[in-house]
């Protein structure tokens, strides 16, 4: 029984020693894409006790040249109960970028979620003040380390026009803080690129909610650069023609493109309760054409795309090991959304995007 279970051992050894891996010799992803566009990732930096800075493989991160902060720049990590700020996490993650000396996206000044109470609790002058004084501070301080910002996310609903039940629209009464965040955005740095960040923008409806929005509110006049399209997409939705048509539209419109937050849910995008699945050879190769098919359409468009950022590097810290449909669970259910697998190990969607 013993020498049966060495043997196993011994064979595991030598298969492990053929997978593939990243070596420090070969062409990263970003020298890759280089002609096309830069290949970003999110990053945590310590924030609610994880750190993909510190936890991952170096020639991992060396594989991008773009990075913005998971979460160390929203509103309730920044931001302190008594009106304060507390920099530490954003100011160790614009450390680690200009050790590199990479791009970074701004994530982001006005969001319904994850912002302190207080900053929507007066009515519209007082909200229109401490989101004036927020961006203002937050803009400037990373003035020379952000090439463009999220200003707003999220701010349509995907069904009902406006989202009326963010804390900002109900303060505000009304969209107006949409504009406003424009507005102060500009003023606090003339240079930086503005956008407007959403999901689902590749449904029709809530793709002319948006152009109306912009319309309406005259954001370009505000400052408004371009749109970030949020791709939490799965393994068969959208189709890749409404991904391009998405892209064509806000183009044709003149402005900027950057695909933002690209994972692919190995599960339904909108059911929560599917069981755990296996990551099997079946879904691998599932996960791989989809990545595939996904940038050869970034690759056809690439003179319409500013950048492409991917939201997590490896499968073990995405964000959607917790979150299914529209909702976060506590216990884990794992997803394996992104091109590095648990281990780290670079998967066949990585092979997949680097074989052209
Ligand atoms: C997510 C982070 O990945 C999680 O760690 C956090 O708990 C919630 O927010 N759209 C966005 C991102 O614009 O900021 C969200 O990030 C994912 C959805």
């Amino acid at each position: 029984m013993n020498q049966i279970k060495n043997l196993l051992i011994v064979l595991m050894f030598f298969l492990s020693q053929f997978s593939f891996s990243i070596s420090p010799n070969k062409e990263t992803l970003s020298q890759k894409y280089s002609d096309y566009f830069p290949v970003g990732t999110c990053l945590s930096a310590g924030e609610f006790g994880s750190n993909s800075i510190k936890n991952t493989d170096t020639e991992l991160l060396n594989q991008y040249n773009l990075f913005v902060a998971e979460n160390s720049m929203k509103p309730e990590l920044l931001r302190t109960d008594n009106r304060g700020w507390n920099w530490n996490y954003a100011d160790s993650f614009i450390k680690y970028t200009r050790s590199r000396g990479v791009k970074v996206r701004g994530h982001v000044l006005v969001w319904h979620q994850m912002t302190p109470w207080w900053m929507t609790a007066g009515g519209k002058s007082e909200a229109k003040k401490v989101l004036t004084d927020h961006i203002n501070k937050l803009v400037k301080r990373y003035k020379n380390d952000i090439y463009c910002w999220d200003v707003v996310n999220e701010g349509v609903s995907d069904v009902y026009g406006y989202r009326k039940d963010s804390p900002w629209y109900k303060a505000y009464g009304g969209p107006e803080y949409i504009g406003d965040a424009f507005i102060a955005a500009r003023n606090a740095d003339p240079d930086c690129l503005l956008f407007y960040n959403d999901y689902n923008l590749t449904m029709p409806n809530k793709r002319s909610m948006v152009k109306k929005m912009i319309r309406d509110l005259d954001l370009i006049n505000k400052g408004l650069d371009g749109i970030g399209i949020q791709a939490h997409w799965s393994l068969n939705w959208p189709s890749i023609s409404a991904i391009e048509k998405t892209i064509n539209t806000f183009y044709e419109m003149g402005l900027l493109v950057e695909i933002t937050e690209l994972d692919i849910t190995c599960y339904s995008p909108i059911r929560e309760n599917e069981k755990e699945k296996k990551y099997d050879s079946k879904l691998e190769d599932k996960l791989a054409k989809r990545y595939k098919e996904i940038f050869e359409l970034f690759r056809k468009n690439a003179e319409k795309i500013n950048s492409v950022t991917m939201w997590g590097i490896s499968d073990n810290e995405s964000w959607l090991n917790h979150f299914r449909g529209f909702n976060f669970y506590n216990e884990v259910r794992a997803n394996y959304p992104l091109i590095f697998d648990k281990d780290q190990k670079p998967k066949k969607a990585y092979k997949e995007i680097m074989d052209f």
